[in-house]
């Protein structure tokens, strides 16, 4: 708790041991003239603290006022770091250019949840135990086939997950860690699965199992394009870019859809539920949707030469139409995940051969990178500005796009949704509002209750 220099003169320890001595925020109230030592720890002062600024003894006192959490630190992690202004990613430590260069998918989905890297033993027990859970229950094939032809990828598979927890009721034992560890363990495995079912749906094909003699990647793949052949071999070059790709989306600390993870999951609802809800937030144009909202844009410019018109008409819409694929929240220089995904490209590219839209990206990139409008804003390529180039090289539907990277985002959703779980400091989500609606009046209604039908 903070201290205010009249009701209390000498400093408290403050929660976190902060003394009005040590590192302090001194806040005067112009209302009451008091003064107040808010402590500082790790460059942030507790927004609660703030609650004993009153007028009056039964005010509810001070609250902090951040709609989009622009400013707000809603958890202590140690799982991904990012220093938005140099372009740093790390996972617990670790810098993302390395692991993206010479780690697994599984690897770093193990990374994220332990906080050190497997020993090979443990290594080869995890890639067993997520291998042999690959298959889902018959009724969820029946389950994706009452979808209608056209269903968006991204609802299919927020449906399908949140199904499953219906095969899984004791995950709801979310203090028990044997329930934990098989949840981590049944979600990366049958995340590719249901979200191969739902490419093949959207295909109309026939759904392939999985089959447990690949890897992890290739396994997906085979899930997506076999048909008759009794063995699926995918190119090397797409199965590392999909692994690579699948590294760099695993985790990004508190983005929209962990912070929804971790929101939901902080009711207790089991794992399936609140990465159900992650899905769903990842859906957005603004999120996950953002590499599928490239391609579009792409195919809108059409050609390099209407680039320069399509700039203008961004800088001139005051927000309504976007340069999609530039710009974010956390990175003010360039996303380090982007220099990755460019080199990506470019080998995938070369298998399949260089595309009208990377002719169109690479340019409306040089270009927008040369332009005061996004220089000033610092507007810079996001990791979703490439992606969507090689999941089209490769042959998947533009609106399946957010999909692949929600299997990956699985990785970084449980390990911040256990994290969350086991910070004693953490409650179940709950924020304030200023209420801004009417005062107190008498409810009259003019409504006719009859219940009639017209014909
Ligand atoms: N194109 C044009 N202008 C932009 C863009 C963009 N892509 N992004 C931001 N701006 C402008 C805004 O209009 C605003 O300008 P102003 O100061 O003149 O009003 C300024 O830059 C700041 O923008 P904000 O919206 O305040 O930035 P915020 O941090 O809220 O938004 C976001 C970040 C949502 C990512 C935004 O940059 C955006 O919409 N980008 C396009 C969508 C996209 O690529 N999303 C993927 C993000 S990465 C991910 O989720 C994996």
């Amino acid at each position: 708790m903070a201290t205010t220099t009249e009701t209390k003169p000498a400093p408290s320890s403050g929660a976190s041991g902060a003394a009005a001595a040590g590192d302090h925020l001194e806040i005067k109230d112009s209302r009451t003239g008091k003064t107040y030592n808010i402590p500082i720890t790790d460059e942030t002062i507790r927004t609660s603290d703030l609650k004993q600024i009153k007028v009056k003894d039964d005010d509810f006192g001070l609250m902090g006022y951040d709609p989009a959490f622009m400013n707000t630190a809603s958890c202590r992690s140690k799982i991904t770091f990012i220093d938005g202004d140099k372009g740093i990613l790390r996972y617990r430590g670790y810098p993302i250019e390395q692991l993206a260069e010479k780690a697994t998918f599984l690897e770093v989905a193990w990374l994220l949840r332990h906080g050190e890297l497997p020993t090979q033993e443990e290594y080869n027990l995890w890639v067993r135990d997520v291998t042999y859970h690959t298959y889902v229950h018959e009724n969820i094939k029946q389950f994706m086939e009452g979808f209608r032809y056209d269903a968006h990828p991204m609802s299919m598979l927020t449906a399908g997950v949140a199904a499953l927890s219906t095969f899984y009721p004791t995950a709801k034992n979310v203090y028990d860690e044997r329930e934990r560890e098989i949840a981590f363990v049944r979600l990366l495995a049958k995340m590719p699965t249901i979200a191969a079912f739902v490419y093949r749906h959207v295909k109309g094909l026939p759904y392939v199992n999985p089959d447990n003699s690949l890897p992890y990647t290739e396994n997906y793949l085979s899930m997506i394009a076999r048909m008759s052949e009794p063995k699926y071999e995918a190119h090397p070059v797409y199965a590392r870019a999909i692994d690579v790709l699948f590294i760099l989306h695993a985790d990004h600390e508190q983005n929209c859809s962990t912070n929804a993870v971790r929101a939901v999951g902080s009711s207790h609802v089991d794992p399936y539920s609140a990465v159900a809800g992650g899905i769903a937030a990842l859906y957005g144009p603004l999120h996950g949707g953002a590499n599928e909202a490239v391609l579009r844009m792409l195919e809108e410019i059409g050609h390099p030469s209407k680039i320069p018109a399509f700039i203008e008409a961004v800088k001139s819409g005051k927000g309504e139409q976007r340069l999609m694929g530039f710009g974010h929240r956390v990175y003010k220089s360039y996303d380090p995940r982007a220099r990755i995904v460019k080199k990506l490209c470019d080998d995938v590219l070369k298998i399949a051969g260089m595309t009208k839209d990377m002719e169109i990206a690479v340019e409306l990139e040089r270009i927008a990178l040369s332009d005061e409008y996004f220089i000033k804003r610092k507007l810079y390529p996001n990791v979703d500005f490439y992606t969507g180039l090689i999941y089209r090289a490769m042959h998947f539907p533009t609106d399946y796009f957010t999909v692949l990277f929600a299997i990956a985002r699985t990785a970084g959703w449980l390990a911040q949704w256990e994290e969350m779980l086991l910070d004693k400091e953490q409650k179940i989500a709950r924020p304030r509002q200023i209420y801004t609606g009417n005062g107190e009046r008498p409810y009259k209604s003019t409504l006719n209750y009859t219940h009639t039908i017209k014909k």
